[in-house]
């Protein structure tokens, strides 16, 4: 069993995972209506990474004696004034859930409970890999995005990327 600040703590974890999904998901829809899909396919994967996230939160605490207690999901509330908007949310968004892992891996910590360090390393090697994928995603729409060209390639390359389940969660 975990200690129980580390379970609840876990538990939440669900719930915002979850609604990262959901978060990613609405930035899909605005660029399907936007007409660039090579971008919602991207958040599209992006949605499901997150789901991954969450199901692989969910099978620890469960693996660990824990009973799994869901919460309401929040409403994705952000508006978007430009196709730059979603990217830079999704950094800010990334930031957060960094902080959020970091919050448990402390208490973890704190709690010597090494078995919950362990599986957060995975965790906090992931935030690296998504700060940085939000913040090249910005950088390339700050050179390329402003000019339609541009935004066309752009669109083409995002849609091209693959979904690959986490390692750990296969
Ligand atoms: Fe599950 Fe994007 O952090």
């Amino acid at each position: 069993m975990l200690d129980k600040k580390i379970a609840e703590l876990l538990n939440e974890q669900v719930n915002k995972e979850l609604y990262s999904a959901y978060l990613y998901l609405d930035f899909a829809n605005y660029f399907e209506d936007e007409g660039l899909e090579g971008f919602a396919h991207w958040y599209e994967i992006q949605a499901q990474e997150e789901r991954d996230h969450a199901f692989m939160i969910r099978r620890y605490l469960i693996d660990s004696g824990h009973r799994v207690t869901f919460g309401e999901i929040a409403k994705p509330d952000k508006v978007f004034k430009n196709h730059l908007s979603p990217l830079e949310a999704g950094l800010e968004h990334e930031k957060y859930v960094t902080s959020l892992i970091t919050t448990i891996y402390a208490e973890a910590f704190a709690a010597k409970d090494f078995k919950t360090m362990q599986f957060l390393d995975w965790f906090v090697k992931e935030q690296g890999e998504e700060e940085k994928n939000a913040d090249d995603l910005i950088k390339k729409m700050k050179l390329f995005g402003s000019e339609p060209k541009g935004l066309y390639m752009l669109n083409q390359e995002l849609a091209a990327r693959v979904y690959s389940a986490p390692s750990s969660a296969e």
